[in-house]
């Protein structure tokens, strides 16, 4: 059996680590950063993802998973090595590629065997050829080291599930050795029933960040028809019932609402952008800068209906805000580009006094957003607010008691802006609901009445 090593232990790596020792395979996990090897070493996982400390420990436990700092480890012990090393957003859009550049100039010297190269990491189309081409110039004579990519889909959240049940492998590949090897690796029990695409190294890059494009522009579609409902007076909700009806269009993705953010779909829709105006394709993917638009005019649209609220209403002196969710989407605690705590920044800025509560995320959200003020439940974010927002769904939002919120709140006004609450418990609390793309009954007859 193989040994395998796993270069860059983030999200990505860590999780692919583990789902490979519980295939069988021993594993070497390498990173740069002491602090997490150490972690993951003790069988910690230095971020929220369910599922993955238990999985993480038991192969520490069973000795089939390893961690170091050391690349010359790696080298030595693994015969394929998994780069999952990060490619953030430079300053112009494109991708950062300096680490997967770093990994390749410390690991091909070392290498003293042959060895198979697999990127995992999402690139600009072209990377692996040039990885090819500098691994050759970095290698001992005598020894033969192919690149192959393979693509990782998984969802932060569902890591664990969609590494051990993926929906699809794709193998970019340049020779039939790495095939032969890389349907090996996956052999059992991943494969079994799984579609396998096997294709050339450039496809196999296209396919990840065209994938994430493709998704980024299903949520922009239906938040386009959000805007156009609200405008129209229809309801987004149950045309995107009626859409999803369509196999051919499919359920999933069309929630409107905050739009999308994270770690990967706003960062690879522009890093396609850069690299096809690279290739001097910039044409092809122009509507993919629409995309961006109407996603960034969904935090405006919140942002700008909050204030409106707030205006309204007898706080605005010192208008409180409360704000459910920092995480960019429930069950993570990743608020990279996250919709929720940029809402929460910019109505800071505002003048706003904004508190956020978040299940897990809020340690995160506190060192980016330290000026933000953050409560231990949502009860105590409530308190005394003037407008109550929904910015990521996490489920505990859905059993919230209304009547007992309504009794903390200052001004009893809720703006769903993820789409999922039952607007009827709300509204017969005596909430003021509102939702993107929907239009409702704002007060119940008991309100007008009342008020
Ligand atoms: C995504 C891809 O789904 C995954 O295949 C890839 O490997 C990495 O990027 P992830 O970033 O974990 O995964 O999150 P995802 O579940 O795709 O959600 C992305 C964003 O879209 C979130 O902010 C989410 O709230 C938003 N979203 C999703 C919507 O606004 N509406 C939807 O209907 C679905």
């Amino acid at each position: 059996m193989v040994t395998i090593s796993v270069i860059g232990t983030g999200y990505l790596g860590a999780t692919h680590a583990a789902g490979m020792a519980e295939l069988g395979f021993d594993v070497i996990g390498v990173d740069t950063d002491p602090v997490k090897i150490r972690a993951l070493a003790g069988g910690e996982v230095p971020f929220h993802e369910p599922g993955l400390p238990e999985l993480l420990r038991r192969h520490v436990q069973t000795g089939r998973l390893r961690f170091t700092t050391s690349m010359a480890q790696a080298a030595a012990e693994a015969d394929l090595h998994f780069v999952c090393v990060g490619t953030p957003q430079s300053l112009t859009g494109a991708a950062d590629l300096s680490a997967v550049h770093a990994v390749i100039a410390e690991l091909a010297p070392l290498l003293r065997r042959n060895a198979l190269v697999v990127g995992k990491s999402t690139v600009p189309v072209g990377t692996a050829e040039q990885l090819t081409r500098r691994i050759a110039s970095l290698i001992q004579p005598g020894i033969a080291v192919e690149v192959a990519w393979n693509p990782e889909f998984l969802r932060e959240g569902h890591a664990v599930h969609d590494t051990l049940h993926p929906n699809r492998l794709v193998f970019g590949c340049a020779g039939p050795s790495a095939e032969w090897l890389l349907r090996e690796v996956y052999a059992r029990p991943i494969a079994d029933g799984v579609p396998v695409v096997v294709t050339d190294l450039a496809t196999a890059e296209l396919v990840k960040v065209s994938a994430n494009a493709f998704l980024a522009t299903k949520i922009s579609f239906i938040n386009a028809m959000a805007e156009l409902c609200e405008a129209a007076g229809a309801d987004v909700l149950t045309l995107a019932r009626a859409l999803g009806h369509d196999e051919r269009i499919g359920a999933q993705f069309l929630g409107a609402g905050l739009g999308y953010g994270g770690g990967c779909l706003p960062k690879d829709v522009r890093a396609l952008i850069a690299r096809a105006d690279e290739l001097g394709s910039g044409e092809s993917v122009a509507f993919l800068r629409g995309v961006e638009e109407i996603n960034q005019r969904r935090r405006d649209r919140i942002v700008a209906e909050a204030l409106e609220v707030l205006r309204g209403g007898p706080g605005w002196r010192a208008g409180r805000v409360a704000v459910l969710g920092a995480a960019f989407k429930p069950h993570s605690d990743d608020v990279r580009d996250s919709p929720a705590l940029e809402v929460a920044q910019r109505l800071h800025r505002a003048g706003a006094l904004v508190t956020v509560y978040d299940p897990v995320a809020a340690v995160r959200a506190r060192s980016v957003a330290p000026q933000l003020r953050y409560a231990a439940n949502p009860h105590v974010a409530c308190r005394k607010a003037d407008v109550v927002l929904h910015l990521t769904e996490w489920p505990e939002f859905g059993s919230l008691d209304p009547v007992r919120l309504r009794a903390i709140v200052r001004n009893p006004v809720l703006i769903d802006a993820r789409n999922t609450l039952d607007a009827a418990r709300w509204l017969a609390a005596g909430w003021e609901f509102r939702r993107p793309g929907t239009v409702l009954p704002l007060v119940t007859q008991d309100r007008v009445a009342a008020g």
